[in-house]
């Protein structure tokens, strides 16, 4: 117990005032092998941020890329941007049918389908910040995108994968599912649900040869991140925004980048992951693995 708080202390008289730099960047591809060779996926949310670069990472890597997002011109342009094998169809993941109508369009076109990434979500309001006065219809909205399309997407992949016995499911949880108070409730409820519905497909989907995980991330400047800071921060730049992301991490000469977890879900849909399923790969450079002990140090210390 005592070398336990010993450590903690020295650990926190050490503490960098700024956590992490830009030192190394994951992005890129360095590799030669292409690990997704003549696999079909699909991704929704997949038009900007951590779903888009996922659909870079995979393309590079020899998939073709359906991407199914609400946003059609940001949707299309990215589809241009990535290349012939990337295609946009516009889907409002709320809406079953659009789920629905998503997937059925990939495998009349490609003949199957290999991955499915459920990754489209949104944080919600970032205010009234107190559970005593949540309003239940903004907490619906968040739980319709974060947790029923998700639902919806594994039910509507599963049902191609089962009889092809074969398959890779993906779904985006959050550093705000591991642990409470990194964002708004309501945020933060439907993050904690994704683990749980992984687990519970696994349950079934194992027998049938199909794989299901989520992946974690850390929070990374993308779109997403940038619109919730800017309401919390109204005044503070872009650029310094960027920055205190990057500032945000624990561990040493890192920082998530987008890249990171494009990375992450490359290994789940490869064959690197093909003994991985019911798993929640949080991406965090440890960061909700531990919590520095703030002890309230004697003035002489
Ligand atoms: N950025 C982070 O720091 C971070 C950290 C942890 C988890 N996540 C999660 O990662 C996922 C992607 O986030 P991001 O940061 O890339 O966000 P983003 O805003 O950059 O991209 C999200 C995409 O989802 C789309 N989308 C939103 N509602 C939709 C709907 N109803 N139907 C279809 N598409 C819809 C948007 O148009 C957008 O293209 C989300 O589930 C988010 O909660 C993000």
């Amino acid at each position: 117990m005592a070398a336990v708080v010993i450590r903690s202390i020295a650990r926190t008289l050490k503490r960098p005032a700024t956590a992490a730099s830009a030192a190394y960047s994951t992005g890129g591809c360095t590799c030669t092998s292409k690990k997704l060779e003549g696999k079909v996926a699909l991704i929704t949310g997949g038009a900007s941020g951590l779903g888009k670069a996922t659909a870079a990472e995979f393309l590079r890597h020899g998939a073709r890329v359906v991407i199914a997002d609400l946003d059609a011109e940001s949707g299309i342009k990215a589809a241009k941007e990535l290349g012939p094998a990337a295609e946009f169809v516009r889907c409002d993941v709320t809406v079953e049918a659009d789920v629905a109508g998503a997937v059925e369009m990939t495998v009349a076109k490609h003949g199957k389908l290999d991955v499915m990434y459920n990754n489209a979500g949104i944080v919600g309001p970032i205010s009234p910040p107190s559970i005593s006065e949540l309003d239940m219809t903004e907490f619906e909205k968040v739980m319709r995108i974060n947790v029923i399309a998700v639902v919806s997407g594994i039910k509507h992949a599963a049902k191609v994968m089962i009889p092809a016995g074969s398959g890779c499911i993906l779904c985006t949880s959050s550093i705000a599912g591991v642990l409470g108070g990194f964002a708004p409730h309501s945020y933060t409820i439907s993050k904690f649900t994704i683990p749980g519905i992984v687990k519970s497909a696994a349950s079934e989907l194992c027998e049938h040869g199909v794989r299901i995980n989520c992946i974690s991330p850390a929070t990374v400047a993308t779109p997403l991140t940038l619109r919730y800071l800017r309401k919390v921060f109204p005044k503070v730049t872009d650029e310094k925004l960027r920055e205190t992301v990057k500032g945000m991490g624990e561990l040493k000469r890192a920082e998530c980048e987008e890249a990171d977890v494009a990375k992450a879900a490359l290994y789940l849909a490869s064959s690197d992951g093909k003994y991985v399923s019911g798993h929640n790969l949080i991406v965090d450079g440890g960061m909700t693995a531990f919590k520095i002990n703030g002890f309230p140090f004697p003035s002489d210390s």
